[in-house]
């Protein structure tokens, strides 16, 4: 049975006061809305959407693996909690390529997010050169693995294929690589989580915009995307949320 599908929107480093009209757009349309929705923003914004949209799901980018310390510059998840955060991304290739952040790393930051009670979407994905040296799937199955928690459930996990070709570039794989990733991946949740794993969504992730949301959400095993560039503006996120239905 096909899962409620999840469209997340990662605002990435974008977004001041002055954008908050867009996020209660987009929650308006989230009451009505065929599948879930969240919206990842900037740390400094969190607050304010929360108020500003209360019960809408709003998360942030990244946290700290540790529950608090010297890590100047940094964002733990009980900071994110306590500033009204359901979830949170971790291991976004944009982190794990210019912070060098490992999949121990990634894995310790998902542990620390659920512990503090927040859902967590888990990226990963591989490089064009993976890509063509035709390891994709080796690869990727090679970091999910290292990186899964040692629990989760389908409300407190979604794990994020995003190949990092396909961010912010235009280009997508082809149905049938996104079908073979993504059935690779549900491999792996079940093989970690028994049944559990079945209900763990597995979002696809770059260039997703609305004119190729509904094809990449038909495809087997997509229960969702994580939307950068086009969650931005409520008139480009709505038609992808609109293509989410199950
Ligand atoms: P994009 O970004 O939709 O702008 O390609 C996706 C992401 O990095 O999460």
């Amino acid at each position: 049975m096909a899962l409620k599908k999840l469209v997340a929107g990662n605002w990435k480093m974008h977004g001041t006061g002055a954008d908050l009209a867009e996020v209660n757009a987009i929650s308006l349309a989230a009451e009505t809305a065929p599948c879930d929705v969240a919206l990842c923003l900037p740390a400094t914004l969190i607050e304010r959407a929360v108020r500003a949209a209360p019960g809408f799901a709003i998360g942030g980018q990244d946290c700290h693996s540790a529950d608090k310390g010297a890590h100047t510059g940094e964002i733990s998840a009980a900071m994110l909690k306590d500033a009204g955060a359901l979830l949170t991304i971790v291991g976004h290739s944009e982190r794990r390529e210019s912070h060098g952040e490992s999949d121990a790393v990634v894995r310790a930051k998902a542990e620390t997010a659920m512990a503090e009670g927040l859902s967590v979407i888990l990226c990963v994905g591989e490089s064009l050169e993976t890509r063509e040296a035709g390891r994709a799937v080796e690869v990727v199955s090679a970091q999910i693995d290292a990186s899964l928690p040692p629990a989760a459930t389908g409300k407190t996990l979604a794990v994020a294929y995003e190949p990092i070709w396909a961010i912010g570039t235009g280009k997508v794989p082809s149905a049938d690589d996104i079908a073979e990733m993504h059935a690779a991946l549900r491999n792996r949740l079940v093989d970690a989580y028994g049944d559990a794993g079945r209900e763990i969504r597995i979002l696809y992730g770059g260039s997703v915009k609305a004119t190729n949301a509904a094809e990449i959400f038909a495809i087997a095993n997509v229960d969702g995307a994580l939307v950068g560039g086009a969650s931005l503006k409520a008139a480009d996120f709505l038609p992808i949320i609109a293509a989410g239905a199950a």
